[in-house]
């Protein structure tokens, strides 16, 4: 039985496919912005998101208002039956306004204030940027709060980088305050200032990390990027405070970037109404495209050598599984997406035949509940004049891309039923963004990026995107009693609370895996003392006494004994991370193979209550990571999409309405494969509405949606 299957506030009654529409580029030609409303619908379009970056065109000089194209834009694309993401302007801002108020402009971390130009370049805290922000804000909400085609509010865009200016540090120092209860005592304890004598004596000396100033006490770095997160969220709500007021009950979000290392989007979550971000894969570039997935491949095999673009499919569906996470399970949106190629990445590729549906549909396979781009057509100047787009600047629809999305569009027709559906899950992979910080400042085991914390942690989802069992990616702070299984790799720092919840979690019959470098920091990093792996100790039945890092090329291995009760034999290459633990209480599964520490416990799994707790105490290969969740995935009999074995680089993901599965088979592989439902029986194509059932064939990148009755196999 599914442990639970969340409550989804049915917000879209149909899947959005449309995108980021510019109109404010070309109100010199009303014969393009017509072009524009005939092409839409070609296009199967159903929603728009304009006004991002339009300030200069709504108040082109300060405190006058030009609403009226705006209005005309809003009224015609209802005309046309589409509806209206509506945007905030703040992440690009008027020449008039920095011209007048340098304060809103942003100060590096080197204190040199910018000058004006490009976007995202103001200061959070200025309070005159504050001001201009919320005027403008207001008069949208009240001019366009209840027309009929608002669907939603797009707040700002990106919200992204920090600003040292004079007000920052005075907000950071309040913050401060703020957090330490005004003790400065607690916060040098905090920073362990005492350590090269950095003790602070007044508030006044505190300042933002800087490169030719303070960089090297952790906690202060980490203290920074939550003023950081804490101070874009304060923005943000100010941000969204006139919008809720002049427009009660229109939904707000604003558009995340995956996993962006700079801010906390678990902080971002709660004041948003629906989650949406912008997904920018680098398909076709082959290996140097997914370097950075490299993360266990170092002295194992890989599971899939010739099969790049599944690298990127996990990759992206990890990201999906954030977004879709940060709001407990609830659908999410694809706010952008290009539609053929960015013009930023290093290798422009175009996407094959097949990729385009294969991309956008993964996102719906995954909880959104949407298709958007960016963009609608290409700006003629400036810097993104070449970034892909649904109409080129030949200006008509008689292109590949067009009838792509054109394409697209249709299927998402017919897929209606999917909107608003649910994604029951039973495991979670912990992807905390303050632990990231603390573990990449970290210096010592390794200061060679080695770490890789990221990509671990899609290392460790790998093998349930390969069965078809979807996962959550969630931070230390959730509730885990919805999972069965919940795998925290490289948990280094642990806020408080959480190991007691993992306790509790176990106890009550769960199923943990931890690895090295996990609990070895407070939430204030400072180091746990009394043995590694902290307030984890007595879960995980063990002390990591030391650890050993190994060059890139050196290797350990990892041998499992006969009647080890996982099943599994032979041995299994150990890289990067040796931790060297004693087991108190765990049973040892199995055991170095190499080096001065052969025979000592590698793997172990205490049992704690009616749970168990699994630890690997080395970073081990793809292989190892696939058999032993193999193994648990059976033991704990995890639901998968579909009831059979997939082949490589397919994956199968599963949404659910409560009396209806729609399963999404995705091919990640240029040649056909074929996939056997005889096991579940009967379904029906949501595409072509014919029956579906033995064997499954799917086109290279292709993607085939099937329905059928909800059943938990
Ligand atoms: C981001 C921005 C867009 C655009 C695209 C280009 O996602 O939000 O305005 O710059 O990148 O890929
Ligand atoms: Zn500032």
């Amino acid at each position: 039985m599914m442990k639970s299957v969340p409550e989804t506030p049915r917000r879209f009654t149909q899947l959005l496919h449309g995108g980021d529409y510019n109109p404010d580029q070309w109100l010199n030609r009303p014969d393009i912005l017509r072009e524009d409303l005939r092409m839409m619908p070609l296009a199967n379009c159903n929603v728009m998101s304009v006004g991002i970056f339009a300030w200069t065109a709504l108040e082109p000089e300060e405190g006058v208002f030009t609403f009226d194209w705006l209005d005309r834009i809003i009224d015609d694309l209802a005309a046309h039956d589409i509806r209206v993401v509506l945007a905030t302007p703040s992440g690009a801002r008027p020449a008039w306004m920095a011209a007048k108020y340098p304060e809103v402009l942003r100060v590096g971390p080197n204190r040199v204030r910018n000058l004006y130009g490009v976007r995202h370049n103001h200061c959070y805290t200025s309070p005159v940027y504050r001001d201009k922000v919320r005027l403008i804000n207001a008069r949208l909400a009240e001019r366009y709060g209840k027309h009929p085609a608002l669907l939603l509010w797009h707040v700002s865009n990106e919200y992204e980088g920090e600003c040292h200016c004079p007000l920052c540090q005075e907000a950071f120092r309040l913050w401060l305050r703020r957090r330490y209860t005004d003790d400065l005592q607690r916060v040098n304890e905090a920073w362990n200032t005492s350590f090269w004598s950095h003790t602070y004596t007044t508030w006044e000396q505190i300042e933002s990390p800087a490169p030719h100033g303070e960089t090297l006490v952790h906690c202060h770095n980490l203290d920074w990027k939550r003023f950081v997160t804490d101070q874009t969220v304060d923005f943000m709500c100010h941000e969204i405070e006139p919008l809720r007021q002049g427009a009660p009950g229109v939904p707000v979000t604003t558009n995340l970037m995956g996993d962006y290392p700079a801010l906390n989007y678990w902080k971002l979550a709660p004041h948003l109404d629906v989650i949406s971000w912008d997904s920018y894969p680098f398909w076709h570039v082959g290996p140097a495209g997914y370097s950075t997935l490299n993360s266990v491949r170092d002295g194992s095999e890989p599971l899939w050598p010739d099969r790049l673009e599944a690298h990127w499919g996990l990759f992206v569906a990890f990201m999906h599984n954030i977004n879709r996470s940060l709001r407990g399970g609830q659908p999410f949106l694809l706010m952008e997406s290009t539609p053929s190629v960015t013009n930023w990445q290093s290798v422009s590729k175009l996407k094959r035949p097949g990729m385009h549906r294969l991309s956008s549909l993964q996102a719906v396979a995954h909880g959104s509940d949407s298709v958007m781009y960016f963009q609608w057509r290409k700006s003629r100047g400036a810097s993104e004049k070449f970034h892909g787009a649904v109409v080129d600047h030949a200006g008509h629809e008689h292109t590949r891309v067009f009838r792509d999305v054109a394409e697209l569009g249709q299927d998402l027709r017919r897929l209606t039923p999917v909107a608003g559906s649910a994604t029951p899950v039973e495991v979670a992979v912990v992807f905390d963004w303050e632990n990231r910080w603390a573990l990449e400042d970290a210096k010592g085991p390794r200061n060679d990026g080695e770490k890789r914390y990221l990509a671990t942690c899609i290392a460790h989802a790998a093998p349930f995107w390969t069965r078809g069992i979807p996962f959550d990616a969630i931070d230390m702070d959730q509730d885990l009693s919805r999972y069965k299984l919940v795998i925290a790799p490289m948990l280094y720092l642990l806020r408080p609370g959480v190991a007691d919840r993992f306790e509790a979690f176990v106890k009550a019959g769960g199923v943990v895996v931890a690895t090295y470098l996990s609990g070895w920091v407070d939430e204030n990093d400072l180091c746990f003392l009394g043995g590694f792996p902290g307030p984890l100790r007595r879960v995980l039945g063990l002390w990591s006494e030391e650890i050993d890092a190994l060059a890139i090329g050196e290797t350990n291995a990892v041998r499992f004994g006969p009647g080890n009760p996982m099943g599994l034999s032979g041995e299994y290459p150990a890289h990067i991370f040796c931790d060297l633990i004693h087991a108190e209480g765990a049973e040892t599964l199995a055991t170095y193979a190499e080096d001065f520490y052969a025979g000592r416990p590698a793997v172990t799994v205490n049992a704690f209550g009616k749970g168990r707790a699994y630890y690997h105490a080395a970073r081990m290969g793809e292989r190892f990571l696939d058999d032993f969740y193999g193994v648990l995935a059976n033991d704990l009999k995890l639901v998968r999409a579909l009831p059979v074995d997939l082949p490589a680089g397919v994956t199968a993901q599963r949404r659910s309405d409560g009396e209806r599965n729609f399963i999404f088979v995705m091919n990640f592989n240029e040649q056909p494969r074929c996939v056997d439902l005889t096991p579940d029986g009967a379904f029906t194509d949501m595409i072509t509405g014919e029956a579906a059932s033995g064997a499954l064939t799917v086109e290279g990148f292709g993607v085939r949606v099937i329905q059928g009755k909800a059943c938990n196999n």
